[in-house]
C-alpha cells in the first residue's frame, strides 16, 4: 500500500481528483493518508474535513526561514510512513530538509509543458509568448523551480480567444488525468528514475 501525502496550499481540485480516483479504484494499492496544508484557508482543506482524511496544517507566515519550517514538516509527517507525497497547488519552495528525507518520493504538477513556463502564472505566460500548445507536466521534485526529472506529459491546444482563466480550465481538466495516472504507475512500482530520464513500465 502506498501511502500518500497530499500537499496543498489552495483549491485543491488536484487533491480531490487523487481521492476520487483512488476511490474508484483507477489507483490501485494507495491511500491518502495526511493532506498537508501551509494555509489555514485552504479550500481542499475543507473537502479532508468533510471526507475524514488526515490532515496538518502549519501556516508558513508563522515561519521565516524555509528550513526550519520543511524540519516541521518532517516531523508531522513521521508517524504516517509516508511513501510518496504528492504537491497539489503547493506554492512553496521545498528545501533540502524535505527532499533528502523523501528522495525521489516528492512529486509536483505544474500547469506548463516544462521547462517552458516554470513558476507562477504559468498559463498566462503560456499565452503572453504565443504557444499553440500548452499542458501539464508531472515531475519529481529536486531542488530547483519545477526543474526535476519529467514523469508524464499532457498537451492541450491554444485558441486564439484563450484568456488566462479558458486555458487554466483545459489544462486542469488534463491535469486531474496526469496526475492520477502518475500516481496509479508509481503505486504499481513501475516508474524508475535514474538522473533526467523517466521510465514507466507498461
Ligand atoms: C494547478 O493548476 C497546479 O498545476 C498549479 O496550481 C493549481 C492548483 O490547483 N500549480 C502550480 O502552478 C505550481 N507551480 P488545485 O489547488 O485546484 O489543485
Amino acid at each position: 500500500m502506498t501511502k500518500i501525502a497530499v500537499f496543498i496550499s489552495g483549491r485543491g481540485s488536484n487533491f480531490t481528483a487523487l481521492y476520487e480516483n483512488i476511490k474508484k479504484g483507477n489507483i490501485k494499492n494507495a491511500e491518502i493518508s495526511v493532506v498537508f496544508s501551509n494555509k489555514e484557508d485552504a479550500k481542499g482543506l475543507e473537502y479532508a474535513k468533510k471526507e475524514n482524511i488526515p490532515y496538518i496544517c502549519i501556516p508558513s507566515k508563522d515561519y521565516k526561514n524555509r528550513q526550519e519550517y520543511d524540519r516541521l514538516i518532517v516531523q508531522s509527517l513521521k508517524p504516517y510512513n509516508i511513501d510518496l507525497i504528492c504537491l497539489a497547488g503547493y506554492m512553496r519552495i521545498v528545501t533540502e530538509e524535505l527532499i533528502n528525507e523523501y528522495e525521489n518520493k516528492i512529486i509536483n504538477i505544474h500547469p506548463a509543458l516544462l521547462p517552458s513556463f516554470k513558476g507562477l502564472h504559468a498559463q498566462q505566460q503560456a499565452l503572453e509568448y504565443g504557444v499553440k500548445f500548452s499542458g501539464c507536466t508531472v515531475h519529481f521534485v529536486d531542488g530547483g523551480m519545477d526543474s526535476g526529472a519529467i514523469i508524464l506529459q499532457k498537451v492541450v491546444p491554444v485558441y486564439d480567444n484563450d484568456t488566462e482563466e479558458t486555458l487554466s480550465a483545459r489544462i486542469l481538466e488534463q491535469e486531474h488525468i496526469a496526475y492520477s495516472e502518475a500516481v496509479a504507475k508509481i503505486a504499481e512500482g513501475k516508474v524508475t528514475v535514474k538522473g533526467r530520464k523517466v521510465s514507466i513500465k507498461e
